[in-house]
């Protein structure tokens, strides 16, 4: 379903701080699989979200979805297949806007905003619907304005509007990290549900190694722009914190 080809990308080329980051990366992803990745600080895994979302370009290499090169397609373009949530809750909504208006924002992600762009009464019965499902009350305040939503809040929005529109590849890049435990798990919790329920194939970044385990059908860990480890199915259930911490020190022996 997501392929990545040959994929290379150096930042700052033919300067003192060229920095290779993937050298011809090979990466497949199926679809339905919910991906779990892990690897240290600087390893290449949001430079791997920022080139499948085309936030990044390659310098060569192809990126396939659904057998379609998309390596040549704008961010804004690819963004109608790719729904993505950041660490940073300030970053996947609009402060000055308020719920249903962000709401309404993504769902017409790629389309031309006319005169035409209204927001009907059945549009915001949905949108209420939308957000009780996710159980933070804030159902009751489609008005508010959501630079005045705590991180939380405003994660669990992000994460509705990401995949409103049911995107082929869901990009989840450390989207609780910056959460308290209590609402992270009720963001990671919400972020299962919608996955299950719209069988969404996901890529999901984290640091947290029980969350790594717990989550996804298949985990991944890179190091230097490169796949050192990938389980699915038993071998998966059978990981353990100290197992991913033991290939996490084997790697740094190679160093
Ligand atoms: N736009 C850029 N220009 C130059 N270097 C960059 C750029 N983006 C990323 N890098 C470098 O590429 C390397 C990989 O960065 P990346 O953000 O992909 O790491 P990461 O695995 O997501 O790390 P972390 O766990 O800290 O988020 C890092 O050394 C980073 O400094
Ligand atoms: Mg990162």
């Amino acid at each position: 379903m997501l392929r990545l080809q040959k994929v290379s990308k150096i930042f700052n080329k033919n300067t003192v701080n060229e920095k290779v980051i993937f050298d011809k990366f090979d990466f497949t992803i199926e679809e339905g699989e919910f991906v779990v990745i892990i690897g240290s600080n600087g390893s290449g895994k949001s430079t791997l979200m920022n080139l499948i979302s085309g936030k990044t370009a390659a310098d060569s290499g192809k990126i396939l979805i659904d057998g379609v090169d998309v390596s040549n397609q704008l961010e804004h373009v690819r963004a109608k297949q790719v729904g993505r949530v950041f660490q940073d809750p300030l970053m996947g909504t609009a402060s000055n806007m308020r719920i249903y208006e962000n709401l309404a924002m993504a769902s017409r992600k790629g389309q031309k905003i006319g005169l035409k762009w209204c927001i009907s009464k059945k549009d915001i019965d949905r949108y209420r619907d939308m957000v009780k499902s996710l159980g933070l009350g804030l159902e009751n305040h489609l008005n508010t304005k959501v630079g005045l939503l705590s991180g939380g809040q405003r994660q669990a929005l992000t994460l509705l509007m990401a995949t409103m529109q049911k995107p082929r590849i869901l990009l989840l890049d450390e989207h609780t990290s910056a959460l308290d435990p209590k609402t992270a798990g009720i963001v990671l919790d919400h972020t299962e549900k919608i996955i299950k329920e719209n069988n969404l194939t996901t890529l999901m970044i984290t640091h947290n190694m029980n969350d790594a385990i717990r989550l996804g059908t298949r985990l991944v860990m890179l190091s230097g722009g490169k796949v050192i480890f990938d389980a699915k199915g038993e071998e998966k259930k059978n990981l353990t914190p100290e197992i991913l911490l033991r290939k996490f020190s084997e790697v740094e022996h190679c160093i």
